[in-house]
């Protein structure tokens, strides 16, 4: 199993560190354009090899493609992350030409390829590559849901008083403050719903904090976290590695289910070695089903703003 993962900044580096970690990939090649960069975070984590127990091989390499050829899984994180005070969507003029130069190298040296797209915003660069890659629709999965899903049951094991562990809970919609849709109502604290242990009020302000906080990081930080994002991007990699059949929303191209069309938007998917084997439609109430439509709208703006 070989995986590339273009990008070797924050992100990127997370990412390939937790797969290598995992120790399920013979290869992860890392990529960058920054001169000797992606060597040296390579190298880096080469030496924590024995100390991690992996045997996974990181190389790093600078813009050359042929070094990815035959990759499995493709992940791209290049391009420029968000800034204190700053939308996703802002990314939107620098990451396209990024994302569209560095997805169409990647199909040219591994055609057989599955692409999980990182950079922001995210949904639409899913989308942009839908557009420009010629892939298979299954082969192209936008990473967004996973991440605000964990940071979901990050505030709902924090209002509970409860163990992570304890909890299960799903954000879909699109890859945004005002775009995510946390299913509240699905939530549950081992199979009991967990609008049972905590109060509207309190369950308003979770959904609040779930919405920010990619933003409530990028303040504390400087710049957009890198921990949970890359732990994220490799749960997805090790489902579709494995063969896994795991659910996860992630941003997919929708054809018709929950009522769109030609728009990448997050939605639950069972990943497997074909990536996307299936997308879930589930019953929706009225409430999440405006939600929905709002983010979808809001995605729709952004990807407006493509030049295809
Ligand atoms: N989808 C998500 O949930 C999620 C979460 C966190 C960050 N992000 C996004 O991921 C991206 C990366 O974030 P980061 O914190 O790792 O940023 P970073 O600045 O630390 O790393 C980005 C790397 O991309 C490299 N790069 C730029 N152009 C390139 C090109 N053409 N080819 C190859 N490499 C190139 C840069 O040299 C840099 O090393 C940002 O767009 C950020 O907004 C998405």
């Amino acid at each position: 199993m070989k995986v590339t993962v273009v990008g070797a900044g924050a992100v990127g580096a997370s990412c390939a560190e937790y797969i290598a970690i995992k120790n399920f990939a013979s290869e992860v090649v890392l990529l960058d354009i920054k001169e000797g960069f992606a060597e040296g975070k390579a190298m880096d984590l080469m030496q924590t090899a024995s100390l991690n127990g992996f045997d996974t091989k990181i190389t790093g390499v600078t813009s050359d493609y042929s070094k990815t050829a035959g990759s499995d899984i493709c992940v791209i994180t290049s391009g420029i992350p968000r800034k204190p005070g700053m939308t996703r969507e802002e990314l939107i003029g620098i990451n396209a030409g990024i994302v569209k130069d560095v997805s169409s190298n990647l199909v040219k040296h591994s055609p057989k390829t599955i692409i999980i797209v990182v950079s922001n915003p995210m949904d639409t660069m899913t989308y942009l590559v839908h557009k420009t890659s010629g892939l298979d629709k299954n082969k192209i999965i936008g990473m967004g849901g996973a991440l605000d899903s964990a940071r979901f049951k990050y505030r709902l094991a924090e209002a509970l008083g409860a163990p992570i562990s304890d909890v299960d809970g799903m954000v879909i919609g699109g890859h945004s403050d005002t775009g995510m849709v946390p299913l509240t109502r699905l939530a549950t604290r081992n199979s009991v719903p967990v609008t049972k242990f905590i109060s509207e009020e309190r369950m308003n302000q979770v959904m609040e904090d779930t919405k920010v906080g990619g933003a409530t990081l990028t303040k504390l930080l400087g710049t957009s976290a890198w921990y949970a994002p890359g732990a994220a991007v490799s749960a997805l990699v090790q489902a579709i590695a494995c063969d896994q059949k795991k659910m996860f929303p992630c941003s997919v191209m929708l054809n018709g289910e929950y009522g769109m069309k030609d728009i990448c938007i997050g939605a639950p998917v069972i990943l497997g070695r074909n990536g996307i084997e299936k997308i879930v439609e589930i019953e929706l109430n009225d409430a999440e089903k405006a939600h929905m439509k709002e983010s979808a709208e809001g995605v729709r703006k952004t990807n407006d703003l493509l030049e295809l």
